[in-house]
């Protein structure tokens, strides 16, 4: 069954149309561009630029898979976390669908749909080797989550920990911020640390033997220390310093991502661990996972699925349409703070 997915929580408008876990078509537009002069997303210009391209996002995918809307057999749509105006328009456009045409109407959780990419193909593409059986435990870091699941199937998920402050990929992006490197940072830090000595500034590991929850915000601090303890705003925006402190900052996040996703692993003895979220697109910390988790399954999503997609959303709505879980009527809200459901 063609089911077509819609994502509009953040500053990602993207629709796909899935069979299963097979993407068949897909589309984003992103608005990082709108948002970059203000340092950060923008929520009111994040609705009004959503309602702006949902149409469009969703004519390209139908095009791109000639097919047309009365061969959709079911709907899936972010329902939360996200911001409330962003999530209403992919809302908004999928109630107006499912009503128009009949068309059941999965709400998805998007911080599980994030765990479950590394499981999606290209359609006449085959399915990487080595993906991970359940339970597995997942571990999704992105700009707004840092949460590690239980996960005993795709529709049963166990939360075992999260951050207490800052999520990883907030951390990255403050951090850039603080050293002048611009927004969005964790790629701009991922260059930047290439050529720096991780060695270079001592750095915290936050909650290190203090269970499965995570901290950034003291990090974010001991980098804005260090700057200015050493006056790095004079530097030029390339200098030795300045990748030093780079790959300081990166490697304490990647050394305490891998040592609780493994932590967690040995205690609920797992032989499958996946990681996915925007973070999970950053080098190194791909890198680490395949030397540290070699002995176990790795699922790492293609980078194009690290970041916001639809094809996730469609992926996980599908599963649910199959199983009658949460498939929503018109009356369904968004939920800007939604955990992800346990059952
Ligand atoms: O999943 P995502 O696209 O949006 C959210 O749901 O938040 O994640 C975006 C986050 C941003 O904080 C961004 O800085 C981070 O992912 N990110 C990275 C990299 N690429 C994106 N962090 C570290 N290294 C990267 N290469
Ligand atoms: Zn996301």
């Amino acid at each position: 069954m063609l089911v077509l997915g819609l994502e509009s929580s953040c500053d990602e408008t993207a629709a796909a149309l899935v069979d299963g876990r097979t993407v068949v078509a897909e589309a984003v537009r992103s608005q990082l561009d709108l948002h970059r002069v203000y340092g950060g997303v923008v929520p009111e210009i994040a609705s009004r630029a959503h309602l702006e391209a949902v149409d469009s996002m969703v004519g390209e995918v139908l095009a791109g898979a000639g097919v047309g809307l009365g061969d959709v057999g079911g709907l899936a749509v972010t329902q939360g976390p996200g911001l409330v105006g962003a999530l209403l328009v992919a809302m908004g456009f999928a109630k107006g669908l499912s009503v128009a045409r009949g068309i059941p109407m999965a709400g998805v959780n998007h911080v599980q749909a994030h765990a479950l990419a590394p499981f999606m193909v290209r359609a006449g593409e085959e399915a990487a080797g080595g993906l991970p059986g359940f339970p597995l435990v997942a571990l999704v870091v992105s700009g707004g989550h840092t949460s590690l699941f239980l996960v005993e199937s795709p529709l049963r998920f166990r939360t075992l920990g999260r951050t207490l402050d800052d999520a990883a990929g907030e951390a990255f992006d403050k951090s850039a911020k603080l050293m002048g490197l611009g927004y969005p940072g964790g790629r701009v830090i991922e260059e930047m640390a290439r050529e720096g000595d991780p060695r270079a500034f001592p750095m915290p590991r936050p909650l290190w033997r203090k269970g499965l929850d995570f901290s950034f915000s003291g990090l974010k601090t001991q980098v804005q220390n260090v700057y200015r303890e050493r006056d790095m705003d004079r530097e030029p925006a390339d200098s030795q310093a300045l990748r030093d402190l780079a790959a300081s900052f990166q490697e304490a996040v990647v050394d305490v991502l891998i040592h609780k996703l493994e932590v967690a692993a040995v205690m609920h003895g797992v032989r499958g661990v996946v990681l996915a979220g925007g973070v999970a697109a950053n080098g190194p910390l791909r890198a680490r996972a395949a030397e540290r988790f070699g002995h176990l399954a790795l699922g790492l999503p293609r980078k194009a699925w690290c970041a916001d997609n639809a094809a996730m959303i469609g992926y996980l709505g599908s599963l649910q349409l199959g199983s009658g879980q949460n498939v929503l009527g018109l009356g369904a809200e968004a939920k800007p703070r939604w955990p992800v459901p346990e059952f």
